[in-house]
């Protein structure tokens, strides 16, 4: 069933714990292959994703158990180095499972990776890397064929800081003997919370959270008990919710030393935060004010994947908003929808930007989500409309939101599946 009704209940006054970090959690679990032996996760979050990247680990030989947001996998026997088609096409972070097999096994075969389409989406940084360190890779058709007689640390500078490069490089260099440096890195907490994570597994990167990581390679692993942060995309697009549907939020477990840039937009829309160390309260302001002009960017620019959330917010902003997405080459796939929920938004295409009017209300219509976060926006438009919003393809905003119609509920929406 993936067709979601949703009715807006009016103003929020709610308190809602965020869940773990989805981008964290899935390279920590590619990660877990890199130690024969036990790796607890805590605080995983329980959605589509992390049931994929489970499936992976399963696949490549791994034993793993869950119990709510507490994973135990245990790797001591790696049987496989072939990650299995299907959990290929259906996520994109499959890919970092390569680099911690090259670690482990010197061998990985992976088609390329699916996931939300956002443009093109090469993983060209991540193969170059792969061959950089001493990989010999083939590509047959859709077959990527990685394999090496033994990795060497070298300098790897990227074209671009591409998370998943950075993190799959990184997963890959702890084989290498000798020392790997990533130049032009990706900053992103999540590649932060990654080092954190392989630094307790007594392996060597300094450096995550800037543009240089420095990985020594060839040092042993040992057993790990390890807490995920709070998801930052997650906490932003119920922060939007609230702004849009107004009224007050409060959140818990919120990565706030993470999320500048998406709280000083909030501040300048008129939100008024209050932070008290990981919890956060939100009153939306009478009027929204437009964002004049906004330009998403890597860590710690604004994140493209709040983009698509701040698009409905921004419909009833007191005047024009100007988004300019430079991440990705085609993201704004959640505008179509919205314009049948009476958004009066316009792309340029050629400039990637959108144009969204101010002073408009939405209403409930037929949607369907496109992606993940484009998903998560025409929840929050359903969540601020007048009238009924169902939202069709529902699974994909599940692949990255935990319970999420319990989440609406609690945020004072009704929510119910329709056959
Ligand atoms: C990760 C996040 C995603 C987020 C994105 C940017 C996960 C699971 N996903 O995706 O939610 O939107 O970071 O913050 O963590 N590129 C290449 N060649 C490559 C790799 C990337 O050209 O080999 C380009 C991409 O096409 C894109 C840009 O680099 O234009 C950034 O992509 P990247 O940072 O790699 O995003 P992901 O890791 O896929």
């Amino acid at each position: 069933m993936s067709r979601l009704r949703i009715r807006n209940c009016g103003p929020l006054q709610a308190e809602l714990r965020v869940q773990g970090s989805k981008n964290s959690s899935l390279p920590c679990l590619a990660a877990a292959l890199l130690h024969p032996g036990t790796t607890v996760l805590e605080g995983v979050p329980m959605i589509e994703d992390v049931a994929t990247a489970i499936e992976i680990l399963r696949a490549l030989g791994a034993g793993v158990w869950t119990d709510e947001g507490r994973i135990t996998i245990c790797a001591n026997d790696i049987t496989n180095t072939r990650i299995p088609v299907q959990y290929m096409k259906k996520m994109r972070s499959s890919a970092v499972f390569m680099g911690a097999l090259l670690a482990r096994m010197k061998n990985a075969e992976a088609v390329y990776p699916g996931g939300c389409v956002l443009g093109n989406r090469p993983i060209n940084f991540h193969l170059e890397g792969f061959q950089r360190l001493g990989c010999d890779v083939a590509v047959q058709e859709d077959v990527i064929i990685a394999k090496t007689s033994g990795m060497t640390g070298t300098g790897i500078k990227l074209p671009f800081p591409s998370v998943g490069a950075t993190e799959n490089l990184m997963l890959a260099a702890v084989g290498a003997e000798g020392t790997t440096m990533i130049e032009n890195a990706a900053k992103e907490p999540e590649v932060i919370e990654l080092a954190r994570f392989l630094n307790r597994m007594g392996l060597e990167v300094s450096g995550a959270g800037t543009s240089k990581i420095c990985i020594r390679g060839g040092q042993k692993t040992h057993d790990i008990h390890f807490c995920m942060s709070g998801d930052r995309i997650a906490a932003g697009t119920w922060l939007l919710c609230c702004m849009n549907a107004g009224g007050s939020l409060w959140l818990d477990n919120v990565p706030v030393s993470w999320m500048r840039s998406t709280l000083s937009v909030l501040e300048q829309m008129g939100a008024s935060l209050r932070i008290d160390g990981t919890r956060l309260e939100c009153t939306a302001p009478q009027k929204i004010r437009a964002v004049k002009h906004l330009k998403t960017a890597p860590y710690p620019g604004f994140p493209t994947d709040m983009q698509s959330q701040l698009l409905p917010v921004l419909c009833r902003a007191d005047e024009d908003s100007c988004i300019c997405e430079t991440v990705f080459s085609s993201r704004f796939c959640a505008v179509r929808e919205l314009v049948r929920m009476g958004a009066r938004i316009t792309v340029d295409q050629e400039k990637n930007l959108a144009w969204v009017q101010g002073g408009v209300r939405l209403h409930g219509a037929d949607v369907s989500a496109p992606d993940l976060r484009a998903g998560a926006a025409l929840v929050i438009a359903a969540m601020g409309a007048g009238g009924d919003t169902i939202i069709d393809n529902f699974y994909h905003i599940e692949r990255g939101y935990e319970r999420i119609t319990d989440t609406i509920r609690i945020l004072g929406g009704e929510a119910c599946w329709i056959c």
